[in-house]
């Protein structure tokens, strides 16, 4: 995406002193970026991304390897097959549902419940179950004011999203022998829901978020395992009772509810202790320890005081 910088930008009375330099600032650097000529095509939109790290220090995975390996099995198994055609999905209009233990309970339009909600970006790691990892800039709102203008009531225990089911647009819903019974849900307790880290997704290098990486809204906690982080969301309910999750109800002998990351549970057909960080190859396979809750314990350990993490996987 090529931003254009204005002709001219004269300060109005409506642009303070501080907006207006800020501006000129930016427009320098968007001048300087296109004038100079050893700058590919394209790169201007991933300049501000380079020397970016994670708060470890970790190069972020580039942009293609982010928006091109995915796990979206409503669009088949393969790695490649979401980007090949998620494109195949309608994401405008888009509305969402809200129901349950809530006040403000209903159907909105994706506008309606973004508005006024300020997105930031937040630099995760991002690890998978299958043991390949990622670092990837996300923006998002956080959860924790998205869901609050729902006004969920006290007897709301937990949350639960699921995602888009519409077979005509998603050749893996179509599937004779997908094995999973759409649509894909996930849930979280309501306080790991509102945990400060947990984000609800709208875009990735600072762009809106491809149709392959669950746009236009995903979930983002970044502790958990990444089939907790449920995409293209079109409902969410707020429940008493713990729900059920896809994978659970799939296999649940190997994925649970909590789906915390965990290097010392291993999955019974392979071992949890370290990851494949992308980008990985049969040479350089980047393989690197995986951190108990993937790095995050600081902040969220607290959440699971007292509880035995090998039961509750
Ligand atoms: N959400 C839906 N609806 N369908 C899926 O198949 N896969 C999950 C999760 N969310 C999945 C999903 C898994 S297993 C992972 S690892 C992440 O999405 C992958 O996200 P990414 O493709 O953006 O890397």
């Amino acid at each position: 995406m090529l931003i254009k910088p204005p002709i001219d930008i004269a300060p109005s009375g409506i642009t303070s002193e501080a907006a207006f330099h800020a501006r000129r600032r930016f427009v320098k650097a968007l001048a300087l970026g296109a004038g100079a000529s050893l700058v590919p095509p394209g790169t201007l939109a991933n300049a501000p991304y380079e020397g970016k790290t994670s708060e470890r220090g970790e190069a972020l995975t580039p942009e293609e390897i982010i928006t091109s390996y995915n796990n979206f099995y409503e669009f088949g198994t393969d790695k490649g097959d979401p980007a090949r055609y998620a494109h195949e999905m309608t994401i405008e209009p888009w509305t969402v549902e809200v129901r349950g233990r809530a006040e403000k309970t209903g159907k909105f339009a994706l506008e309606d419940v973004t508005k006024g909600l300020v997105e930031e970006e937040r630099i995760y790691r991002f690890r998978c179950v299958e043991a390949w990892s990622m670092v990837v800039p996300w923006t998002g709102i956080p959860m924790a004011k998205f869901l609050a203008q729902f006004e969920p009531k006290g007897s709301a225990k937990y949350v639960r999203f699921t995602t888009l089911h519409r077979p005509s647009e998603m050749r893996g819903q179509r599937a004779l022998f997908s094995g999973i019974d759409w649509p894909y849900v996930e849930a979280l307790r309501l306080d790991e829901a509102y945990h400060p880290l947990t984000l609800m997704v709208t875009g990735v290098y600072g762009k809106p978020l491809p149709n392959q990486n669950g746009a236009p809204l995903r979930l983002m906690v970044p502790w958990k395992y990444g089939f907790k982080s449920v995409k293209s969301i079109v409902q969410i309910a707020f429940t008493e009772r713990q729900p059920r999750n896809t994978w659970n109800i799939l296999a649940p002998q190997e994925y649970g509810f909590y789906a915390n990351v965990n290097p010392e549970v291993d999955h019974p057909r392979w071992s949890q202790a370290t990851e494949r960080r992308l980008p990985s190859t049969l040479f350089n396979p980047n393989r690197i320890p995986t951190l108990p809750f993937n790095g995050y314990g600081e902040q969220v350990a607290e959440l699971y005081a007292g509880m035995d993490l090998r039961r509750y996987y």
